[in-house]
């Protein structure tokens, strides 16, 4: 009993958002260690890891040959295992230290509910080579939903919809399971992706996705807005020269906008397959956004344009996962109740 509550005391248990784009880290008594971009850069030639997380962001694009880049998470899951484990235990032992005396953390980690069993067991034998003693996963819009503040245990309908980088989730949540659910795999990397494509077809320059997610940060928005706003930006032509063009908000909105529509339209399927009751109840209390690709300008507008329901912001989209880990940490019973199979 009194040993249990002193190796307890020294346990600090964590929550992990494994993001396609970002990973964030919530250790129980302290909140949002680390938050750092999903990706390690190796060295081709020795397989040796150089960097995790931002100090691997910063080499993308503008690493010679030997240096790679990798980014171990695609569409929300894991495409590559190998360096998802490397990933995942440097963010561990930077979280919790390396004492050999420590009990292991127990580990809840947030997943896309479109999971596979093949993907499900991969995060979790990851997370137990990093280090965890027991772990959870846990649907990212319900850890999206609890750090949004819903009240997800209640008889109560409420809408979560969290765009991250590579996964779009959608989820209707009451009595503290997930009624209905939508997961797509489009969402803020897309986005960039189709203004790489469109700058390629309509004006000849390649630009790499760090410049491609720059231009939707300034430019990109949901609806096309009235004022016409321009942007400098440099990138190769086809011959292989630096070339510096112009191109304006309203061209980046066109770009992206077959994936907004799909965005917006998983919304839509999901209240049309709700319950009635509970989509009564979405009605009343709006849609609430998560995640950094929501930020997309006009985006809440747009959604409830096409939807007719209001729309508002969790606080921190970026964050509302981990936080979201992070209160469910302070309460196994509900782990137990709320963790996938
Ligand atoms: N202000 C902004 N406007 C538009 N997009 C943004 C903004 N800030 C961040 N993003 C986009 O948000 C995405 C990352 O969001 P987030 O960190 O929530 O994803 P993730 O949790 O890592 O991914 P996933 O949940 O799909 O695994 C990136 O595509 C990024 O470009
Ligand atoms: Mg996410």
């Amino acid at each position: 009993m009194v040993l249990g509550r002193i190796l307890r005391s020294f346990s600090s248990n964590i929550g992990i958002d494994l993001g396609t784009a970002n990973t964030a880290v919530f250790l129980e008594g302290k909140g949002i260690v680390l938050y750092e971009p999903s990706i390690v850069a190796i060295d081709t030639k020795t397989g040796r890891v150089l960097a995790v997380g931002k100090e691997a962001k910063e080499m993308v694009g503008k690493t010679p040959e030997n240096i790679q880049a990798i980014r171990p998470l695609r569409d929300g899951v894991i495409t590559d295992f190998e360096v998802t484990q490397v990933m995942l235990t440097y963010f561990i032992k930077r979280v919790i230290g390396h004492s050999i005396l420590r009990p292991k953390p127990i580990t809840v980690i947030g997943v896309p509910t479109g999971i596979t069993p093949v993907e499900k067991r991969a995060v979790i034998d990851a997370a137990k080579s990093a280090g965890a003693r027991e772990v959870y996963l846990i649907a990212e819009p319900m850890a999206a939903a609890i750090g949004a503040g819903l009240p997800v245990e209640e008889p109560i309908g409420n809408m979560i919809v969290d765009i991250g980088g590579g996964t779009t989730d959608i989820a209707v949540i009451s009595l503290a399971g997930i009624v209905i659910s939508n997961s797509l795999r489009v969402a803020g990397d897309e986005m960039n992706e189709a203004i790489i494509q469109y700058i390629k077809r309509k004006m000849n320059l390649l630009i790499g996705e760090q410049t491609a997610e720059k231009i939707k940060i300034e430019l990109g928005s949901a609806l096309m807005e009235e004022e016409e706003i321009e942007m400098e930006i440099r990138g190769r032509d086809m011959t292989g020269l630096p070339r510096t063009i112009v191109i304006t908000n309203h061209m980046v909105t066109e770009a992206i906008e077959d994936t907004v529509s799909s965005i917006v339209n998983a919304v839509r399927t999901a209240l049309e397959r709700t319950p009635p009751e509970l989509a009564s109840d979405i009605a009343d209390r709006g849609i609430v956004l998560a995640g950094g690709g929501s930020l997309l300008r006009n985006l809440d507008k747009r959604i409830e344009m096409d939807t007719g329901i209001k729309c508002t912001y969790a606080d921190e989209p970026l964050t509302a996962v981990a936080r979201g880990l992070g209160k469910v940490l302070e309460n196994i019973e509900l782990i137990r109740r709320i963790s996938m199979e």
